[in-house]
């Protein structure tokens, strides 16, 4: 009835401090648009002190912060013109060291973000490399080359930037400087020594400071070996990019700076974490940025980009966890984030069920034919589906919002939009429109001034059915989303044991059913028929008629 047992039991090692990170709740913090303390529109770190006891009633074990760093905001702050200081809007380091004490007096653990790929075009570093001549040592910091042309007028290469547009930028005395990003955002040279130790300093400024993770940006495109005579894009697109020689992207040199940096992540007790965010082709190729030696865990975006859909889960789950066994790290799991659709949307799509590549226009959720977007059924999919991750071993990535049930944004105006994606035509997925939708500040009551976000209106328009999924709506509702995910993280913290998990054959192609070793068991119906579990009773989750209804999970203490 069973088939392979996966385990990484036995990989285990370290005091149980050491390895909190295996099957820790991260809950990502979108700082401007969490909580405004201070009423100026843009969420604070005050918020974030003002909202700790939130995040320990809803019994997430770490917090994760998007950067919170000075910035001209040209990328939602992804763009860090000081790696070692809290953007002035944002509060203080002062601040910062309260919300330091604010979580970890409640248990909670903090990770930050850092962007080792490029910085702002104001961070001083860059700001030296304009102010030096061609061929300077602070020019070598960045990646900058010659033009092409007579006077250098064309751009030394016809590579597109993430994006949208050119990923070279002029100087004005015939150089260039290359942003895999947006112009603002310069991409650093790793072959410099200085840029190495510029990370090292701001890694144990912030592990000083009591941080006790890194989650980090592009970890997969930070080395590059750019030839002399650069090829063009298409030439670049028809390389591979599984065998680690690709000159800009998942590189096996990369590894070397993580090894690095492992050392300084265990010069602390416990060893501090990170977390990898790399797009890379394969799981082998992302097993990589997981090793012990290197960053010890990476993203997997695997169920992020799936259909809500019981035979991709499933392979998906068991190719990953075997992954995971093989490598000694612990699985990731992810549905939501800063940069993708939140999943109710995803899975409110008819007739693909969210399909990130298919979805077109269809997830503007103003005006959209309701023959294609059925909200209610989003948010009970993404119900189902995040308490079928909640229920397996490794660790889980929430992001703000979801326990919320909130539905991206579709229909924010023009003027109100901020991505760089937007505005340089890129993320054709999301039909040119961003990533705005999904950052939309958080609602905390069902009324008053943006929704109890801030004392000011919030810094992205916030549309009024958002009253509809505030916390404080949701708290007076037993059988709310919020209150769901707060039960599950409460069972969970009971539940959580051991990183194996065995599936047990339902009979039906839409149904999932898995046990761990304690017994507890996770029982997804994916499909719409009723699935009768005759005499058990859920400990999550209730039975319709001695049945798990369509589009839900229940959990069995077994
Ligand atoms: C990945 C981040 O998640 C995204 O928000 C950002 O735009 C890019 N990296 C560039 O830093």
């Amino acid at each position: 009835m069973t088939d392979a047992v996966l385990t990484t039991d036995a990989l285990v090692t370290g005091s149980a401090d050491a390895a909190w990170w295996r099957q820790a709740v991260v809950y990502q913090v979108y700082p401007r648009s969490f909580a405004d303390a201070d009423g100026d529109g843009l969420g604070d770190i005050r918020g974030v002190v003002e909202k700790a006891d939130y995040l320990a009633g809803l019994g997430v074990d770490a917090v994760w912060l998007s950067p919170f760093y000075p910035s001209e905001l040209a990328d939602g702050g992804y763009d860090v013109a000081d790696y070692r200081d809290v953007d002035p809007r944002l509060g203080t380091l002062a601040d910062f060291d309260d919300m330091i004490a604010a979580l970890h007096g409640r248990e909670i653990k903090v990770i930050v973000d850092i962007v080792p790929n490029h910085s702002s075009d104001r961070h001083v570093l860059f700001q030296a490399a304009l102010a030096a001549p061609k061929g300077s040592p602070e020019r070598d910091r960045y990646i900058f080359r010659d033009g092409l042309g007579e006077n250098g007028e064309l751009p030394p290469a016809d590579w597109q930037s993430c994006f949208g547009g050119s990923a070279w930028e002029p100087v004005g005395d015939g150089q260039w400087y290359f942003h895999f990003f947006a112009t603002e955002q310069p991409d650093f040279n790793w072959d410099n020594p200085d840029v190495h130790a510029e990370f090292l300093h701001t890694l144990r400024f912030w592990s000083d400071r009591g941080v006790d993770g890194f989650r980090i940006d592009v970890a997969h495109g930070v080395s590059k070996d750019l030839p002399d005579v650069l090829p063009s894009q298409a030439e670049l697109d028809a390389l591979s990019t599984t065998d680690g020689r690709h000159p800009l992207w998942d590189r096996d040199a990369v590894h070397d700076i993580y090894r690095e940096w492992r050392q300084v992540f265990d010069e602390y007790d416990p060893p501090r974490i990170a977390v990898a965010e790399a797009w890379v082709a394969t799981a082998e190729r992302r097993a990589k940025y997981a090793s012990p030696e290197g960053l010890g865990q990476a993203f997997n975006f695997d169920l992020l980009e799936a259909d809500f859909d019981a035979a991709q889960f499933r392979h998906i789950v068991t190719d990953n966890l075997a992954q995971s066994a093989a490598t000694g790290s612990s699985s990731t799991w992810v549905l939501s984030n800063h940069d993708v659709v939140r999943h109710a949307t995803r899975y409110a799509l008819a007739p693909r069920n969210g399909s990130l590549a298919k979805q077109g226009s269809a997830w503007i959720i103003a005006g959209a034919p309701a023959d294609q977007v059925d909200l209610a059924r989003g948010g009970r999919r993404a119900l189902a589906a995040s308490l079928f991750l909640l229920g397996l071993p490794g660790s889980t990535y929430l992001y703000q919002g979801e326990e919320l049930g909130l539905h991206e944004v579709g229909d924010i105006a023009p003027e109100h939009r901020q991505d760089p994606a937007f505005f340089r035509g890129a993320d054709p997925d999301r039909d040119g429109l961003g990533r705005d939708g999904c950052r939309v500040p958080l609602p905390w009551t069902g009324d008053g001034s943006s929704f109890g976000f801030g004392a000011g209106s919030a810094h992205i328009p916030q549309p009024g059915w958002f009253a509809g999924y505030a916390v404080a709506i949701e708290d007076a509702d037993p059988a709310s989303s919020l209150n769901t995910y707060r039960r599950a993280l409460a069972l969970r913290h009971e539940l959580q044991t051991g990183e194996s998990l065995e599936w047990i054959e339902t009979g039906r192609d839409d149904v999932l059913r898995f046990a761990r070793p304690n017994g507890w068991q996770v029982v997804t119906n994916f499909g719409t028929e009723p699935f009768p579990l005759s005499g058990e009773e859920p400990v999550l989750g209730a039975l319709v008629d001695g049945a798990v209804a369509g589009e839900t999970t229940v959990w069995l203490r077994g």
